[in-house]
């Protein structure tokens, strides 16, 4: 059957493609979105950013209840986990949020199709779902088919103890013992989880830190975290087989690696998570029978507009260049909408916050020290520790700081690095630091609720502006 042609085919229902759609309807396009999974949401909704969220709160109860309330003066008890309730719960926050997405298209109007979407022609999608295919044609396609977990080749991964984050998230037993392959996002907060359940995590990364593509203080305060909550770590190593063997009655997995030294390590465990990255996926689009392009890494090639080489198909999120983060996709969506209808909206990749979620809690925004180091940007830096937080002392979340990085001559805040207690939701100062390109004064002047996280931020500003912070 060939529908009736949709000004916007939106491929993939994903935080960069569903948004898109709203933003599609709300400025009048007649959308379809075609999405492969039984459910709307993406990898993010369904198997990464809220999957995980859920499962570190829960695990992050549990680890205080155990070790967490003594000091507080409340008796519990020996704490009991059962993964099993905490993997339900996790299911359920998952449906109901993408049962959200479903809402959401119906309110808005967007047709959708449940199946793998192919393109037969440049305006023309076949759209095929085990129990029917369908045609589907667009004046314009946009093309958010996501990413996938880039393999390693030396270790095979087989869902049961060799895994990625789409298995890691949904175990059915507390791991006695796991390896993490990558000490990157999905490393350090998959690893939290189990950590704070028990088991003894080992994480083998390739180059000399945590979380390396943030700024290096960060990642070296995220490893002493860690280290206190029982993880172990092999930097510079580089992993060169993963095998299930048989001890006694047990399956374990044997890793084995080599430090830059050549120095062979080897570790058991019960699991192994490999997370190195994602890549960009569009395997099931037939794209050359678009004559859409890719770039030298496999992503979809687009211009400032998220145009592809052929001008009526876009993309956005994970399968183009840039961060993989929701977020990026989500305004990416919107401005790629508007930018169609010709509107001139405005996205400013330097504003776009990472976010870690351990605990303590990792965010930034802006530049490096090392990124502006390499520019030869003449900087300053304003630096406050969350243990000179009452507010960090009252409820005994003193690890971290904030790290305010601005401009010597103007004192324009270029980038802001904090590691403490709900990072998270305070990067968003930052974030409007840099937007409405704050100088560190502006924000030293800001009153900030007292007792707050958010003093520790001005404080650091202060101590960018003028060496003046109050408390230090
Ligand atoms: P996706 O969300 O990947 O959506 C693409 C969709 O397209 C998928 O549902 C896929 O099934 C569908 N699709 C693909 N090909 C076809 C086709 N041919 N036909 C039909 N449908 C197709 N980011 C954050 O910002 N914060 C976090 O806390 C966070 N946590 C994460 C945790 C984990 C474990 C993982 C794996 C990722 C996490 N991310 C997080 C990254 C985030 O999930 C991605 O950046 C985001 O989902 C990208 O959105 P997208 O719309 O580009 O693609
Ligand atoms: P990542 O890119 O964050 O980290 C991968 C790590 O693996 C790097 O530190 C890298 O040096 C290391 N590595 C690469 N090859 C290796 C090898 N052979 N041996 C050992 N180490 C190796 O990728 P990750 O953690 O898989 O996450 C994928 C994406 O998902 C990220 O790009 C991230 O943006 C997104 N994500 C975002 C989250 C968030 O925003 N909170 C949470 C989880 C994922």
């Amino acid at each position: 059957m060939t529908n009736k042609p949709f000004d916007l085919i939106v491929i993939g229902a994903g935080p960069g493609g569903y948004v898109a759609a709203i933003r599609g309807a709300q400025l009048g396009m007649k959308v379809a979105i075609i999405e492969k999974r039984p459910a709307l949401g993406g990898t993010c909704l369904n198997v990464g950013c809220i999957p995980s969220k859920a499962l570190l709160d829960s695990s992050e109860h549990f680890h205080k209840a155990s070790h967490g309330f003594d000091v507080h003066g409340i008796k519990t008890g020996k704490v009991t986990m059962d993964i099993k309730q905490m993997m339900r719960r996790k299911d359920d926050v998952v449906i109901a949020t993408t049962k959200g997405i479903e809402f959401l298209m119906k309110k808005n109007n967007i047709t959708t199709f449940t199946g793998t979407a192919s393109f037969k022609d440049a305006t023309t999608l076949i759209v095929t779902n085990g129990k029917k295919t369908e045609e589907v044609s667009g004046a314009k396609i946009l093309i958010a088919t996501g990413s996938e977990v880039t393999p390693l080749p030396t270790v095979k991964q087989d869902g049961k103890r060799i895994i990625s984050s789409d298995e890691a998230i949904a175990l059915t037993e507390i791991p006695k013992s796991l390896v993490v392959i990558g000490g990157g996002v999905i490393g350090v907060e998959l690893g939290s989880v189990y950590a704070r359940l028990g088991t003894e995590v080992t994480v083998i990364e390739f180059l000399d830190g945590l979380i390396p593509t943030m700024d290096k203080e960060l990642g070296k305060t995220l490893q002493r975290s860690l280290k206190k909550l029982g993880f172990k770590f092999h930097f510079g190593t580089k992993v060169t087989g993963a095998k299930v063997v048989k001890k006694g009655k047990k399956e374990v997995v044997t890793v084995t690696a080599e430090t830059k030294k050549g120095k062979a390590v080897e570790v058991d465990a019960d699991y192994v998570l490999v997370s190195i990255g994602r890549r960009p996926y569009t395997k099931d689009l037939n794209l050359e029978a678009a004559g859409v392009k890719l770039d030298e890494r496999g992503r979809v090639d687009i211009n400032e507009s998220f145009q592809t080489n052929i001008p009526s198909i876009y993309a956005i999120g994970d399968v183009v260049k840039g961060a993989m983060l929701a977020h990026k996709a989500s305004e990416e969506g919107v401005v790629c909408i508007e930018k169609m209808v010709g509107q001139k909206p405005h996205l400013n990749y330097k504003a776009i916050p990472g976010v870690v979620y351990t605990w303590p809690e990792v965010a930034a925004v802006g530049d490096t020290e090392e990124q502006l180091k390499d520019a030869g940007t003449d900087y300053k830096v304003g630096k406050f520790p969350f243990k000179a937080s009452g507010r960090a002392r009252a409820s005994e979340d003193t690890d971290g700081f904030v790290k305010i990085l601005a401009d010597k001559a103007t004192d324009e805040i270029l980038g802001v690095h904090m590691i403490g207690p709900r990072a998270a939701d305070m990067i968003g100062e930052a974030v409007v630091a840099l937007e409405y390109r704050a100088s560190a004064e502006d924000i030293g002047i800001m009153p900030h609720a007292h007792p707050s996280f958010t003093e520790a931020i001005k404080e650091a500003a202060l101590a960018a502006t003028e060496d003046r912070a109050l408390h230090i």
